[in-house]
C-alpha cells in the first residue's frame, strides 16, 4: 500500500454547480466551501499530513470584480470565523502564492499563519493568488548568481513549498483535465485523478474512493 502524507486539489466546478442548482456562479463558491470543510475532517480521519488546496489562481483575477469580491469575502469570513477551531485541532495553515490582497485580508492571513505556525496534525496549504510559472521564475532568480547551484534539491528548496513533501496525489474535480498552472514542478511524479462531479457535489465517499485506488497503485517512478 502506498503511503500517503500529501493531497492537492484543483477545486473546480464551483461556477457551474452554482448555475446549474441556484442560478448564481456565487452559491457555488458558497456550498464549495462547505466541501472544503468534510474534505478537511476527511484528511484527518485519514491521517495525512498535508492538504494543498487551489482556492485562487494569479489568472482568476480576470473574473468579473463581483465574484472574486464574493470569493475574498467568503475567505475573509472563514478565516474570521473559523481559524480558533482549526487551531485547537493543531491544523497549521499556510499560504501559497503572493498575498496581494487587501490589508484586512493580508493581515487575517498573515495573523493565521503566525497563530498556526507550530501545529502538527495537518498543515493546509492554501494556494491563493498562485501561479507555479512565476513560483519557478523567482526560485530561479534567487538561485541565478551562481549557476552550479542550479539543481532540483536547490530548486525545491527555493519554491513556496520548502519543506513541504511533493503531493503524492493530485485530484481535479469539474470534469475538466489540466493543471492550470498548480505546482508544475511539485506534480512531477504524482498519481493525478481526474474527478467528474463539481466541486460542491464533491464528497467523503468519493474521497475515500480515490485514496482506496491511489493506495493500490503500483507507483515505480520511472523505474520497472
Ligand atoms: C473553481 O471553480 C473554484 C474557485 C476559483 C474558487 C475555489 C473556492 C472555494 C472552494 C471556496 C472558498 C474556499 C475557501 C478556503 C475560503 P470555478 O468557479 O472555476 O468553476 P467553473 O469551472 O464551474 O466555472
Amino acid at each position: 500500500m502506498n503511503p500517503l502524507k500529501h493531497v492537492a486539489i484543483i477545486m473546480d466546478g464551483n461556477g457551474r454547480w452554482g448555475l446549474k442548482y441556484k442560478n448564481s456562479r456565487n452559491s457555488g463558491h458558497k456550498a464549495g466551501l462547505n466541501t472544503v470543510e468534510k474534505i478537511i475532517k476527511e484528511t484527518i480521519k485519514n491521517k495525512i499530513n498535508f492538504l494543498t488546496l487551489f482556492a485562487f489562481s494569479t489568472e482568476n483575477w480576470k473574473r468579473p470584480k463581483k465574484e472574486v469580491n464574493y470569493l475574498f469575502n467568503l475567505l475573509e469570513n472563514f478565516l474570521i470565523n473559523r481559524i480558533e477551531d482549526l487551531h485547537k485541532q493543531n491544523i497549521k495553515l499556510k499560504i501559497l502564492g503572493s498575498k496581494k490582497f487587501s490589508s484586512k485580508l493580508n493581515k487575517l492571513l498573515n495573523n493565521a499563519e503566525k497563530k498556526t505556525s507550530k501545529n502538527t496534525k495537518l498543515q493546509i496549504n492554501l494556494a491563493l493568488n498562485y501561479g507555479s510559472k512565476s513560483e519557478l521564475i523567482n526560485a530561479f532568480k534567487k538561485i541565478k548568481k551562481n549557476k552550479n547551484n542550479i539543481n532540483e534539491k536547490n530548486l525545491s528548496k527555493n519554491l513556496q513549498t520548502k519543506n513541504i513533501p511533493d503531493p503524492d496525489l493530485l485530484i481535479r474535480t469539474g470534469n475538466t483535465k489540466r493543471l492550470s498552472n498548480f505546482l508544475l514542478w511539485q506534480l512531477a511524479y504524482s498519481e493525478i485523478f481526474f474527478e467528474k462531479k463539481l466541486w460542491p457535489s464533491f464528497n467523503e465517499k468519493d474521497y475515500n474512493k480515490i485514496i482506496t485506488e491511489y493506495k493500490n497503485i503500483k507507483r515505480n517512478f520511472g523505474k520497472i
